[in-house]
């Protein structure tokens, strides 16, 4: 159950000054590990997932776990896609159980990041799903060396940021002020003042990127200003690599040897953050002010006149196709009768929305209407639908 709407965890972090940790996951240990220290703090948590990331594991799996360790945690969860890069990576993130999505298009010039963001954001808000945008550019590959940073860092102005949020509707922004991603050497210089400034501006949650290698300091300022998700993963990343030298260097023998203890080192990082950012003992307020983030089984039980089997099932199968391509469907199952005596009806869809604000927008969308219009309400004059909120 404790899945959450993002939007209003952030609402409470924004109004009572704290941060909730962002951290990016790459396999079952880090998803444990977080989960872990989540749970032992009490504390409000968002699953990130970066596409930059999607070379090192199977995103659909993965994402059958995470939705699993959200629905069964008994603190408050949602589940982000982080650096999406495209509209169809954000209906498929939707699509697989993020309940948050961000595209970056911050690389490119203004008005195109905010045409793309826009059109993102579009789509997503029509469904229910918030979304965050990032303006100016902060430079670096989460896990890399600052070495490697691709281009040059490119700050954040209060006017364009207060335009970008006014244009595309984003409800959370990732501002440039200073931070990078990966390793850094040296200290990070932050600009407070250009923050403090778009935070008076904007009056939205603020995002930061790049969150490891600031000092405890910094972090105080950054959420005196606004911030209310700092994305963290590079010192997960060392923090579990530095276990591993250890018990290699000590020659253990085999995977499981090698990787043991990684996931309580990722959850002690996490913990020193959570404590460090002030979500901790956060869970029930959030629990109780936020809306739970529950999916919809829309329910279609029919009977079709002037089909054979053969011809059912092809109907069956290019819903199927069709349907499921739809923003906000998580899954398109269909189903025959097994009774052998004379059911009421005979055939059933199951169609999984996100969350209930799909059911208008996928009723209206014009690839169900010309699938229901042309195929299959011809046939299925007889039928019952109902929309069921599903009970977790
Ligand atoms: P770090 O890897 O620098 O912690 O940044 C993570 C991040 O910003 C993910 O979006």
């Amino acid at each position: 159950m404790p899945l959450v709407n993002m939007k209003d965890m952030l609402k409470h972090a924004h109004e009572n000054r704290y941060a909730v940790g962002a951290f990016d996951l790459v396999s079952l240990d880090f998803l444990e590990g977080i989960m872990a220290a989540a749970e032992e703090m009490r504390a409000p948590v968002i699953l990130s997932l970066a596409e930059s990331h999607f070379e090192y594991y199977d995103f659909e799996l993965i994402m059958h776990a995470t939705v699993a360790a959200a629905k069964r945690a008994s603190v408050p969860v949602a589940i982000h896609l982080d650096h999406g890069e495209s509209l169809e990576s954000v209906i498929t993130g939707i699509r697989l159980g993020c309940n948050g999505v961000m595209v970056d298009a911050s690389h490119h010039p203004f008005e195109e990041n905010a045409r793309i963001t826009k059109e993102v954001a579009d789509v997503a808000h029509a469904v229910g799903v918030p979304v965050e945008g990032e303006l100016g550019y902060v430079p670096g590959v989460e896990g890399e060396d600052a070495e490697k940073h691709p281009g040059e860092i490119r700050y954040t102005t209060p006017e364009e940021a207060a335009r970008f949020v006014e244009e595309t509707g984003v409800d959370f922004l990732a501002v440039s002020i200073g931070t990078v991603h990966g390793r850094m050497k040296g200290k990070p210089k932050l600009d407070f003042d250009r923050l403090a400034e778009i935070n008076a501006r904007l009056g939205i949650p603020l995002v930061i990127h790049g969150g490891t290698g600031l000092s405890d300091e910094q972090f105080r300022k950054l959420i005196e200003n606004g911030v209310t998700k700092i994305n963290y993963y590079t010192a997960l990343s060392d923090a579990a690599a530095r276990v591993m030298y250890d018990n290699a260097a000590k020659q253990v023998k085999g995977y499981t040897a090698l990787v043991k203890g990684v996931r309580e080192a990722i959850a002690e990082e996490c913990r020193r953050m959570i404590r460090l950012w002030g979500s901790e003992n956060r869970a029930e307020e959030v629990l109780q002010s936020a809306r739970p983030w529950r999916n919809v089984m829309h329910v279609i039980e029919y009977n079709v006149e002037g089909l054979d089997e053969e011809g059912a099932a092809q109907l069956r199968a290019k819903g199927r196709e069709v349907l499921s391509r739809i923003p906000g469907v998580m899954a398109v199952e269909t189903g025959v009768a097994i009774q052998p005596e004379d059911p009421q009806y005979r055939y059933v869809w199951l169609v999984r929305f996100c969350q209930p604000e799909v059911i208008a927008h996928y009723r209206d969308h014009p690839v169900h209407v010309e699938y229901a219009d042309k195929h299959f309400r011809p046939v299925a004059g007889n039928r019952i639908t109902i929309d069921f909120e599903l009970d977790e």
